[in-house]
């Protein structure tokens, strides 16, 4: 049984469990899915994936979950605070939908708000950053829309499919 950990109007974040791993695998192997991000990763197997992805769903240092749609009630992608560093107070936020047709439906954007909140209140954060692929349009509108600064921009910092892409970078520091 999964737990409810955040609770939003449009999606609720449970813990992620082994049986979620098959439909991670499936959006990581899906080109339209990866295009946008900021490295290109077709994990070989689900053994493989979980070997690498999947490591962080046991380190004490990753705060990760799947992502539910409330209307549907369907595993819809995966997101989380990682690499939460106790001393300087820090994590980066990381969104994910692997199901197309929920796209477009505010469901990352609510997703982010979600994990903002928790990242500041509940595990007492002080500074959450994220970056993303200067052409993921839907990624940076939903840093800007929540509140994060542009911190700048790591030029060509990423190198995929035979080219060199530019990787914005967010921050936001806790204010309360
Ligand atoms: C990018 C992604 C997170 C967007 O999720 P989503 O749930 O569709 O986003 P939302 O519905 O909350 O949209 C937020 C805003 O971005 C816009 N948007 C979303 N996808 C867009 C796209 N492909 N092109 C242009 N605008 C887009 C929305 O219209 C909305 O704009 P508004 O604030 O003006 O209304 C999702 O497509 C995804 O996970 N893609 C695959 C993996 C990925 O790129 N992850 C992000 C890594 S940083």
């Amino acid at each position: 049984m999964k737990e409810e950990i955040l609770k939003g109007k449009k999606v609720i974040l449970k813990n992620l469990e082994e049986m979620d791993f098959q439909r991670i695998f499936k959006w990581l192997s899906d080109p339209d899915v990866v295009n946008l991000l900021f490295y290109q990763y077709y994990p070989p197997t689900i053994q493989k994936m979980k070997e690498e992805v999947g490591k962080e769903h046991v380190s004490k240092h990753d705060f990760e979950f799947v992502i539910i749609d409330l209307k549907t009630n369907l595993h819809v992608g995966w997101a989380g605070i990682y690499d939460v560093d106790r001393i300087n107070k820090n994590g980066e936020i990381r969104f994910f939908i692997g199901e197309k047709k929920f796209w477009g439906k505010g469901l990352a954007t609510e997703c982010v708000s979600l994990l903002r909140d928790y990242g500041f209140a509940e595990l007492n954060l002080h500074r959450l950053y994220g970056g993303a692929n200067i052409e993921n349009v839907g990624s940076l509108k939903i840093f800007k829309k929540l509140g994060f600064s542009e911190e700048g921009i790591s030029k060509e910092g990423f190198f995929k499919d035979g080219k060199y892409y530019d990787l914005v970078k967010f921050g936001l520091i806790n204010k309360l």
